[in-house]
């Protein structure tokens, strides 16, 4: 895997930010922005990402692409992407391992795959046509989910893994995410975490979720909570320096208090490869 430069931990670009980081008022190593939220040419979005990218690395993140429908890939939507990555110049594209369409009739929600030899085929050649019209590699993300197919005969992990090799792309790994489906669906988060290959990790999400009991949410609605940050210590000892990356999209504090939970990631990662390198 190459072309996924390390670029420390960042915060995901939002709305009631713009402001902020297009004055040059934040002091983050790098942001993620969400791609849909700028594809259309021209406009106000557009004039604050030149303004965004002009102080920091961006990376571009979609959650439209859509890459385990049986849907046909929107040549439109690839074809807006391409022109946003052009003009954005991102450290790197990333999108979801899900489906959210069927019929031409959208979801907005980002639904799970059965993990089985066809899905993965499917998903594969997918991958590989999406990266060959963007001309670069790009992060595949693991989603939070609620039910599973009884057709699966691969863990999400070995599916991730084995879509890496066949389709020579990288992992956006969502820490919480891991953490909220282990909850849900009763599986060993840490085991997870260790199915993943070194090497293919290019990007580290963490978010805060709500816990109903029964069940978690994936709210991201709050701070990073104890389980998620041990978790991600886990990830650090494993996959060493990633870039990581707070997510926060309801309920969006003021700029600084999400900035210190990346520094928060930030510190984590500076006390696991000290211990690490001791
Ligand atoms: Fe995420």
């Amino acid at each position: 895997m190459d072309g996924f430069p390390n670029l420390g931990t960042g915060i995901g670009l939002r709305p009631p930010h713009y402001a902020d980081v297009a004055a040059g008022r934040a002091r983050v190593d790098w942001l993620e922005v969400i791609s849909e939220n700028f594809m259309v040419e021209g406009g106000n979005p557009r004039r604050v990402l030149r303004q965004v990218r002009e102080r920091h690395p961006v990376v571009l993140h979609g959650v439209s692409l859509s890459i385990g429908s049986v849907d046909p890939l929107d040549p439109k939507y690839l074809d807006q992407l391409a022109a946003l990555a052009r003009e954005t110049e991102p450290a790197w594209v990333s999108d979801h391992l899900c489906w959210s369409s069927v019929g031409g009739n959208f979801s907005h929600d980002l639904l799970p795959l059965p993990y089985t030899e066809e899905a993965l085929a499917h998903v594969a050649a997918r991958v590989q046509k999406v990266q060959d019209k963007l001309k670069r590699q790009i992060l595949i993300e693991n989603v939070s989910s609620y039910v599973t197919f009884t057709q699966s005969t691969l863990t999400e992990w070995q599916f991730l893994a084995e879509l890496c090799e066949r389709a020579d792309c990288g992992l956006l790994l969502d820490v919480n995410n891991v953490f909220v489906s282990a909850f849900n669906h009763g599986f060993d988060a840490r085991e997870f975490i260790d199915g993943i290959p070194v090497g293919r990790v290019g990007q580290i999400h963490l978010a805060g979720h709500s816990d109903y009991g029964t069940h978690l949410l994936d709210t991201h609605d709050h701070s990073v909570c104890d389980g998620v940050w041990a978790l991600y210590r886990r990830a650090v000892e494993r996959f060493g320096r990633v870039p990581t990356l707070v997510e926060w999209d309801d309920h969006i504090p003021p700029f600084a208090e999400v900035l210190a939970e990346s520094r928060k990631a930030a510190a984590i990662e500076r006390e696991v490869l000290d211990a690490r390198a001791a």
